[in-house]
């Protein structure tokens, strides 16, 4: 059954120039249809430069409205409109403005996990990928960084030139991962390195031998000679690491490690949203020429 949809998916793929984007924590049958997988980088840079007229986007709102702020001229398809990310939710332009009004001149480096309006009112945006080149970009010393406590005081961490002042926003999912659980299965796995990612809580990131996005994960795991990985974030990268690296062995940090909001797409919404071409995701176009500023200023900056 799944091979007929797989089938229909491709079909309507072609019919209508579109291009499907899928997230590395989506569901195993996703990532396998899509056309690009990757981190939330990766991403941005294809939305921002595909030719296709449609983007599928497999991931979580706030991915498709980045989508659809870098490539206006396209019709960006979110098939589960109810796959929020609950940190993104965790801070509000009011909120932002707030702290802003209390730091005058201090600059607000926005993870893109956060909505088009937040993004709206930032300087510049940054992943996990490249939050740390963001931070070293910034000529001021002090700087505000929403929403991901975690993320920020991993980064932190690499410049104690600066001045941080931190939200206090983190990702569900990453943080019901636990020292005890990440200590058991060190202690059941001596000879597996332990990989995480920066919105892991710091008492967990400290236990690290090394902390990455999900993308940098892959670029690890494959060119290290090591053969045995814990992997500490969301279940989903388990798919392409052991399908890359079949002589490797992957075992996941904790069974919590499963955001509910990236399982939610399924190879039947993928299917309907290509035949309705909905639902379509927009960002009024006062909010979306600001936030492609802060998303412009972040992809200004060279990849290594
Ligand atoms: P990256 O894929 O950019 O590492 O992001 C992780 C994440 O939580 C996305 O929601
Ligand atoms: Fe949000 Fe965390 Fe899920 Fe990513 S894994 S979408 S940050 S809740």
């Amino acid at each position: 059954m799944s091979e007929v949809i797989k089938q229909q998916i491709r079909e309507l793929l072609g019919q209508h120039n579109a291009v499907l984007l899928a997230h590395n924590y989506m569901r195993d049958e996703v990532q396998e249809i899509a056309d690009i997988t990757g981190d939330s980088l990766a991403l941005s840079i294809e939305a921002a430069k595909t030719d296709a007229d449609v983007i599928v986007f497999c991931g979580v709102h706030f991915m498709a409205e980045s989508a659809a702020i870098l490539s206006p001229g396209k019709k960006v398809v979110l098939p589960r409109p109810d796959a929020g990310c609950p940190m993104a939710d965790m801070v509000t332009v009011e909120q932002l403005e707030q702290l802003r009004a209390q730091h005058p001149g201090v600059p607000v480096v926005t993870y893109v996990n956060s909505s088009a309006e937040v993004k709206a009112h930032s300087d510049i945006c940054c992943t996990s990928a490249n939050a740390l080149k963001v931070v070293r970009s910034l000529k001021e010393e002090e700087l505000i960084f929403v929403p991901d406590r975690n993320l920020g005081r991993w980064v932190a961490k690499f410049v104690p030139e600066k001045k941080f002042i931190f939200w206090d926003g983190y990702c569900p999912t990453h943080e019901r991962m636990t020292v005890s659980a990440v200590l058991q299965k060190k202690a059941e796995h001596p000879d597996a390195l332990f990989i995480c990612h920066p919105e892991s809580a710091p008492e967990v990131s400290v236990l690290a031998d090394h902390v990455c996005s999900t993308s940098g994960m892959y670029d690890y795991c494959s060119t290290s000679p090591a053969t045995k990985f814990i992997i500490g974030t969301e279940a989903g990268i388990l798919y392409k690491l052991r399908l890359d690296n079949p002589g490797k062995e992957f075992i996941l940090a904790s069974p919590a490690l499963f955001c509910p909001n990236m399982k939610l797409t399924s190879l039947e919404d993928v299917l309907l949203a290509l035949q309705t071409l909905e639902p379509v995701v927009s960002v009024p176009e006062e909010i979306r020429v600001k936030a492609r500023g802060a998303l412009d200023r972040m992809l200004a900056i060279p990849r290594d």
